[in-house]
C-alpha cells in the first residue's frame, strides 16, 4: 500500500482555536490513514509552555506518529528565554528539534530553520546541511526521502512581503536535492505552493524528480490579513513509477506528481458543511490536492 503523509503547518495554537477543525481533521486522518503526520512549524503562537502542551496533545490525538519541527513562533517570545533557552519548551514535547522518521517506505528528516535572533527569517547552517545529507544517506533502500523545515523555498501565490524564504534559498534547495531529497516540505507563508524540479531548475535527461511543497496554515492567527489560506496537504508515495500528470506542470519522468482529481469524490465525503475549515479542506483536496506517487529512482 502507498505510504501517505498528512502535512499540516502553522497551527498557531494560542490564538483562535476551533473545535470544528479538530473534529474535521480527526475524520480526515481516519479516512486518509497516514503513516505519518508532519507539522512544519509554528505549532504555537508565542512559544509558551501551555501552548506547546496543547499543540502536542492536539497533534498526537489522532493516533498516527507525528514528526514536528519548530517555526519562528515556537521560540519564547520574551527575553531572555528566547536566547538563553530557545528550545526548552519545544524539546519538552518533542525531545529534539531535528527528528527523523524512518520506515521501509518513508525516510523523513526534520530540520530546524528557526533562529532566536531573527523574527521572521530562517536559515540552515552548513553543518545542518551536511548532517542532513548524512541522515538522508541512511534511508532504507527504496524509501521515499522527505525533508521538513519551517521556512519556505518557493514563493507564495499572494505577496508575503515580510516572509522571506530560508536564507541562501538556492544553495539550500540545491544541497537538499543533491543529497537525495524527493520531497521538501515547509510552511511559514500560510499559503499553498507546490513546484516540481522541472519547474524550478533547467534539467535534461532522465533526472530524479524532486518536489517542493508549502502547506497553507491550519490555524488562522490574523483573520483580517489578506492572502492567507487554511488547509493541509496529503502526499502519497506509491510503488508505481509514472509520468507527471500535474495539470499545470511540465511533463516529467521519475517520481510523479499528479493532481488528485480522481480523489475528488472521496474528498467531498470528508467535508463537514458546518465547518468552514472542513469545507476548505474538502475543496482543497477536491480541486487542488496534490497527490504524489512514485519512488525515488534507483541510483
Ligand atoms: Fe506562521
Amino acid at each position: 500500500m502507498a505510504a501517505r503523509i498528512l502535512h499540516v503547518s502553522d497551527l498557531h495554537t494560542g490564538t483562535r482555536e476551533d473545535h470544528e477543525v479538530e473534529h474535521a481533521l480527526a475524520a480526515l486522518v481516519k479516512h486518509v490513514g497516514p503513516e505519518l503526520i508532519v507539522a512544519s512549524g509554528d505549532l504555537t503562537h508565542r512559544g509558551r509552555r501551555a501552548q506547546h502542551e496543547r499543540a502536542a496533545a492536539f497533534l498526537r490525538s489522532f493516533g498516527a506518529p507525528v514528526l514536528a519541527v519548530p517555526g519562528n513562533h515556537d521560540l519564547p517570545y520574551t527575553f531572555p528565554a528566547r536566547f538563553t533557552q530557545p528550545w526548552v519548551e519545544f524539546e519538552r514535547q518533542w525531545e529534539t528539534t531535528e527528528p527523523t522518521h524512518s520506515s521501509p517506505t518513508l525516510h523523513v528528516v526534520g530540520l530546524n530553520s528557526a533562529r532566536p535572533y531573527r523574527h521572521q527569517g530562517g536559515a540552515l547552517h552548513a553543518h545542518q546541511l551536511r548532517r542532513a545529507a548524512e541522515r538522508l544517506e541512511a534511508a532504507p533502500p527504496g524509501a521515499y526521502r522527505v525533508v521538513v523545515l519551517h521556512h519556505h523555498m518557493v514563493g507564495a501565490p499572494w505577496r508575503a512581503a515580510r516572509k522571506r524564504p530560508v536564507s541562501r534559498r538556492n544553495a539550500v534547495l540545491r544541497a537538499l536535492v543533491a543529497a537525495g531529497a524527493d520531497l521538501i516540505l515547509a510552511g511559514h507563508i500560510h499559503q499553498a505552493a507546490v513546484s516540481e524540479r522541472h519547474e524550478f531548475e533547467v534539467v535534461s535527461g532522465d533526472v530524479r524528480a524532486a518536489v517542493v511543497s508549502i502547506a497553507p496554515g491550519l490555524g488562522q492567527p490574523r483573520p483580517n490579513r489578506l492572502g492567507e489560506a487554511r488547509g493541509l496537504h496529503v502526499y502519497e508515495a506509491g510503488r508505481e513509477r509514472s509520468p507527471c500528470t500535474r495539470t499545470s506542470g511540465a511533463a516529467a519522468t521519475g517520481d510523479s506528481l499528479r493532481a488528485g482529481s480522481s480523489r475528488a469524490g472521496s474528498a467531498r465525503s470528508w467535508s463537514n458543511p458546518a465547518s468552514d475549515v472542513a469545507g476548505n479542506v474538502a475543496r482543497f483536496l477536491g480541486r487542488e490536492h496534490q497527490a504524489m506517487e512514485g519512488r525515488r529512482e534507483r541510483r
